[in-house]
């Protein structure tokens, strides 16, 4: 039966009655995490947000009505409970905040009753996801997951006081847009008043922070949700959260500067983790180059080397073959591993297949100096040998090499060097490493579209240095694009923008529109521009991947309250659904649904 609140007001969280409160008269409100009767004494381990408290329940204090109660009480009702604050009787609990008192309970009050809750309670939790995520309420109470929601809601504050410091004003941009796509695949909202025209959920607020900029609001700043129809993984969620921020009359180094004491603020403050400044910068070339990756995890070594050179002139067709195309014949020595089983190699060529690699040449060289290679016999001992050094080999060292377009090397080994390094515990789980990547190229080339698409997005300004790059060999151009990278992953990226209206008329050029295309969609930014702009550059942040790198986590969902599935479904509410046939006409809408084809 639920009792009333009546009379009773929460004087402390759980975690928040210390020593110092021995002796006072509190009141506590949460969930019972656990309760045990020890006959004629009743330890219930009481739990809120802050964690968990121990209350005792005996007749003597409580009264037979209180005492009955107590014993009614199972995991996760609700209660109220008065009581004394005394040290521990028993064996004081390390495990707790408040493992040295405990709560002599004087009155008892049941708020709500709870049936069995389909999973426990508990942290680290080994319950399926699929249920956790289905009962999502339930898994939000486990201290794990209160923990990240309540860095997440701190990192927040910091970075809006610390912007609103600096200068940022906050500014809200709208949700409901015009298509103007800039990468990923718009979420279209139907409108009912205009039938047939559909409004986009925004990918990022990037051109409304940009006019922003032309209407002289010269810092912008905003926690955005942002929505992005793509495939989901681990760090992606079809809504997500950016810190997004714009400014007005910088470069590349007033926005690095700014964000490198964000970020330095925001780890001492939230996890206590001090981050060195300046931050390393390493330009997008060195950084496939020596990482096969444009997000390059630095916490370890195994970098790439390239030995187009020394292969050159050998006896093997698949390295010969490669250069020839243009290619070029790079790897990677796994220290040490020079006696990996053939079983794992194997694997590991395997792995380097789905990463699009024709194959995985090896070398293994044995603690003696032998060698036991896939491409032996193709050449000499003296080539061998050659090859061997240049990638500065040591007895017992495992070779790898990979050999086709850069891209796909690039990728195989990049990929590679990850998978080896997490198989071998290589990576220290306590360093962060965070990492600017610079000079990205501007375009990339679709074979998909068989056109240029814009890398970062098309309002990137080109490095002033290749502009003239835009006539001759745009796929050659750089641009004043950044990314900040941490362990791996990015989190964050940017660039400088584009200000001049005949250079973003080139560069829609370039991208494949026409002058009217590229003003029916854009028009507004272009004529925007026309009427005094201010040089500026921006960058926005993955909140969900900040804090889940903060938080040690493997998924962005361990920091999102209500994540989507892989197939962007909510388990709990079964968003997305069918809706009224009545909604549907109001839109003027009629579904044809093709037909599944038959697998
Ligand atoms: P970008 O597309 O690089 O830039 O996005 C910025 C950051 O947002 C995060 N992010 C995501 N996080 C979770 N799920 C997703 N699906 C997802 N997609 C992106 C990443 C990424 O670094 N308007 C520009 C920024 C600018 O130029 O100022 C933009 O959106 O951490
Ligand atoms: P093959 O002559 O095709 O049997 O290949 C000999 C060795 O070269 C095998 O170990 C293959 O996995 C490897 N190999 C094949 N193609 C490539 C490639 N593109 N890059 C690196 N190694 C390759």
């Amino acid at each position: 039966m639920a009792e009333s609140m009546k009379g009773l007001h929460r004087t402390h969280r759980c975690t928040e009655i210390t020593n110092a409160n021995i002796g006072e008269e509190v009141t506590v409100m949460g969930w019972v995490q656990k309760s045990r009767n020890k006959g004629g004494i009743i330890f219930v381990d009481l739990r809120d947000r802050s964690g968990i408290l121990q209350i005792i329940f005996e007749e003597a204090d409580v009264k037979a009505e209180g005492f009955a109660k107590a014993e009614k009480l199972r995991s996760e009702f609700v209660i109220a409970v008065v009581g004394k604050v005394v040290a521990r009787t028993g064996a004081v609990n390390e495990n707790l905040a408040t493992g040295d008192i405990e709560i002599r309970a004087t009155k008892l009050t049941v708020l709500s009753e709870a049936q069995t809750p389909p999973f426990p309670i508990e942290e680290g939790s080994k319950t399926k996801e699929e249920l956790r995520l289905k009962y999502r309420y339930l898994d939000l109470r486990r201290p794990d997951i209160q923990r990240n929601l309540i860095l997440r809601s701190q990192a927040a504050t910091i970075v809006r006081t610390f912007l609103a410091e600096e200068g940022f004003l906050e500014i809200e941009t709208p949700i409901l847009q015009k298509s103007t796509p800039e990468g990923a695949r718009d979420y279209l909202v139907p409108s009912r008043v205009h039938p047939g025209n559909f409004y986009a959920l925004p990918q990022s607020p990037q051109l409304f922070k940009q006019l922003l900029m032309c209407s002289g609001y010269d810092r912008y700043f905003q926690i955005a949700k942002c929505f992005r129809d793509e495939d989901l993984r681990a760090d992606r969620q079809p809504e997500f959260t950016q810190i997004d921020m714009e400014l007005s009359f910088v470069d590349i180094d007033d926005v690095i500067d700014v964000n490198e004491k964000l970020l330095q603020k925001l780890f001492k403050e939230t996890i206590g983790i001090d981050v060195a400044l300046p931050i390393q910068r390493m330009t997008w070339q060195e950084a496939m180059d020596r990482y096969g990756s444009d997000k390059p995890d630095t916490r370890f070594g195994m970098e790439l080397k390239n030995v187009s050179d020394v292969v050159k002139g050998c006896g093997f067709g698949v390295f010969t073959g490669a250069l020839e195309n243009g290619g070029s014949v790079r790897g990677i020595n796994v220290k040490g591993q020079g006696a990996m089983p053939r079983k794992k190699i194997d694997a590991l060529v395997a792995f380097a297949k789905d990463f699009g690699a024709k194959g995985l040449a090896y070398l293994c060289i044995g603690e003696d100096g032998s060698y036991k290679s896939s491409f032996s016999k193709f050449m000499t001992e003296e080539e061998l040998k050659n090859l061997a050094t240049s990638m500065g080999a040591e007895n017992g060292d495992l070779l790898l090499f990979a050999a086709d377009v850069d891209k796909v090397v690039y990728d195989v080994l990049g990929n590679l060097r990850l998978e080896i390094a997490k198989n071998l515990e290589l990576i220290d789980q306590d360093k962060y490493n965070f990492l600017w990547v610079t000079e990205f190229p501007l375009f990339e080339w679709s074979e998909e579209q068989k056109r240029f698409v814009a890398m970062h997005h098309p309002f990137t300004m080109p490095m002033e240095e290749d502009l003239e790059l835009l006539e001759t060999a745009p796929e050659k151009a750089r641009a004043k694009a950044y990314d900040i990278v941490l362990n791996g992953t990015e989190i964050g990226g940017g660039s400088v923008r584009i200000y001049q209206n005949d250079v973003q008329e080139k560069m829609f050029e370039l991208l494949g529109f026409t002058k009217e295309e590229a003003y029916e969609r854009f028009g507004f930014l272009l004529n925007a521009f026309k009427y005094g702009v201010p040089p500026h550059a921006g960058l926005a942040y993955g909140l969900d991947r900040l804090i889940m790198l903060m938080a040690k986590e493997e998924s962005i969902r361990d920091v999102i309250a209500f994540p989507k599935i892989k197939d962007a479904s909510c388990l709990m509410t079964e968003a997305p659904d069918v809706v009224d046939e009545k909604q549907l006409e109001e839109l003027e809408i009629a579904l044809v649904l093709k037909k599944k084809e038959q697998e």
